[in-house]
């Protein structure tokens, strides 16, 4: 193990930006994202200047060979770079050039499923007895030639698919085109772990891994119970169980932990797996690995009301359930949710990415998220999401959140010169990178503030986390502190301009939503005034008050 010092692990220091490739720059006409958009793209991320953002690093979605029925999620090739984005030769140049800035590359790595068009299934489904047989989950039909069981696959419909060939189903916990692979079977699990030796070696600093919730499931096939909450007049048909065979989080522990033994035969590299978890499950996915090279995704902020107590008290207890060298993370939004911007509204982003720069862990910005960028109208003729299209529920479309990133107001909002593979959103000649770049007063300004002073910051790093009693429910207020150094962050959640008693201390002011207060400006007195959907970050110059 060769990650001893964890304070000096990449993951401790990076604020991560998520790249959805297809969206993000199109660098070779075909109105899709590729790799060298991206390489074009790294001084914005990252030019070590504080007119860049400040990224230390970047998940890509998946870039593998795939038929992108599930816009690369689906892969048949993992050694190779889909030639839609480039080629493994651009790849190297990509990680050169992001090391070069100080930027770390996550790859995406798709474990429950491969495309039905991997050589492994072709193999797999050609006869009863072929070697790769168990690499995929295969069962004969009931009597009367129905599913094995009553499992839903995510994407719609039953999650199994008849096979012509050998007259059996196959598992699929996503799209039949996304068969779901066997990790009961030793073969498969060594295959995957020469996938992951292969990308470190390339010179990848860690992975996303995809789905890991979805990873195991009940080896005796038992159907899964009604849920008693399902409410067919808003739920989609996948409510309509309750997924406690089809789907057992808790039973990954063995396949992360293989992975987590794989990945630290490396140096200083990092794993952040993806489960819709509460508070008790990311506790349990912490301990399967006990390098603490990994985290479970914790999305509970996206469901959070915006409320400043529910989020202090989500924080608190996130943090109770973490053990020493745990390592948290905090995210907003991705792929496959709704933006920021449409569930809590335009006039909080700021006070939201104050909050996410500021807390203890790694913070995950969706690629638009620091310009405000909403989910785009795409009109249902348009949809390419096939989860939405299989379930013939155009409002579950994940397309909305995957519209190009917007760059200027020029043509395309500058993603490229052809008509990018979907829609706009609408609002690109007022929200774009070039525009908020000039404004000081712009949520990008703010978003590069907040990155710098927390690069710069040990304090903001790797300093504990303890919350404060505040006058105002309204408020959500926390101290994070190394050293003997100590920074207050005072958030108000509400529409009114609120009056904040304040700890017996001088304050500086490091960074505030009001442009007003000027960075290094001195705050003393009894309270602090801030302003509707406002914030402060301070530096604490005293040491003589308690919090
Ligand atoms: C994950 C991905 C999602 C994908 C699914 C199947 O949830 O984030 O985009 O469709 O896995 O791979």
């Amino acid at each position: 193990m060769k990650n001893d010092d964890l304070k000096n692990n990449w993951s401790r220091n990076a604020v991560v930006y998520q790249i959805y490739p297809l969206s993000f720059k199109d660098s070779n006409h075909d109105g899709s994202g590729d790799l060298n958009g991206i390489i074009s793209a790294l001084d914005y991320l990252n030019d070590g200047t504080p007119n860049s953002l400040g990224i230390g690093a970047i998940w890509i979605s998946p870039i593998y060979k795939s038929p992108m029925k599930d816009c690369g999620y689906d892969i048949s090739d993992y050694y190779d770079i889909n030639p839609l984005f480039g080629t493994l030769e651009d790849f190297d140049r990509l990680i050169k050039e992001a090391h070069k800035r100080g930027v770390r590359i996550i790859m995406d790595f798709v474990i429950n499923h491969t495309s039905n068009e991997h050589p492994w299934f072709l193999e797999s489904k050609s006869s009863l007895n072929n070697p790769r047989r168990d690499w995929y989950i295969w069962r004969d039909p009931k009597e009367d030639g129905s599913p094995p069981n009553n499992w839903l696959s995510i994407s719609g419909g039953s999650a199994w698919t008849f096979d012509e060939t050998t007259k059996q189903y196959y598992f699929h916990s996503f799209l039949p085109e996304q068969p779901d692979l066997n990790w009961r079977t030793e073969a498969v699990r060594g295959e995957m772990m020469n996938v992951v030796r292969f990308w470190l070696k390339r010179g990848v600093d860690g992975f996303r891994v995809d789905a890991l919730d979805t990873l195991v499931e009940d080896g005796y096939l038992r159907d899964d119970p009604a849920n008693p909450k399902y409410d067919a007049k808003i739920d989609g048909e996948y409510t309509s169980l309750k997924h406690s065979f089809s789907r057992m989080p808790s039973e990954t522990k063995y396949c992360t932990n293989i992975l987590c033994n794989t990945v630290s035969e490396f140096e200083n590299k990092f794993i952040i797996s993806e489960a819709y978890a509460k508070i008790p499950l990311m506790a349990e996915m912490f301990k399967s690995c006990d390098k603490k090279i990994h985290s479970p995704f914790n999305f509970n902020l996206m469901k959070l009301p915006w409320k400043a107590t529910e989020f202090k008290k989500f924080v608190d207890e996130y943090e109770k359930s973490l053990h020493k060298e745990d390592w948290p993370n905090y995210v907003f939004g991705n792929h496959d949710r709704p933006r920021l911007q449409d569930r809590i509204g335009e006039a909080k982003l700021k006070v939201a990415a104050m909050l996410l720069l500021t807390l203890r862990g790694m913070p995950f910005i969706y690629y638009g998220e620091e310009i405000g960028m909403k989910n785009a109208n795409i009109p249902e003729s348009e949809i390419k999401d096939m989860f939405a299209l299989r379930a013939n529920n155009p409002k579950s479309s994940r397309d909305p959140e995957r519209s190009p990133m917007q760059w200027n107001s020029d043509l395309n909002a500058g993603f490229g010169d052809v008509k990018p593979w979907l829609p706009l959103s609408d609002d690109y000649k007022e929200t774009n990178v070039e525009i908020e770049s000039k404004n000081p007063n712009s949520l990008l300004t703010l978003y590069k503030e907040l990155i710098h002073l927390r690069n710069n910051s040990i304090v903001l790093k790797l300093g504990s986390y303890k919350s404060l009693k505040t006058k105002s429910p309204d408020i959500f207020s926390y101290v994070r502190e190394r050293e003997g150094k100590r920074i207050l962050v005072i958030l108000n959640f509400s529409d009114n301009q609120i009056e904040e008693p304040l700890p017996p201390n001088k304050f500086k002011v490091l960074v505030s939503t009001d442009k007003e207060r000027k960075q290094g400006e001195d705050i003393s007195g009894n309270s602090i005034a801030i302003k509707p959907n406002g914030g402060y970050v301070l530096e604490v110059m005293e040491q003589l008050g308690k919090y």
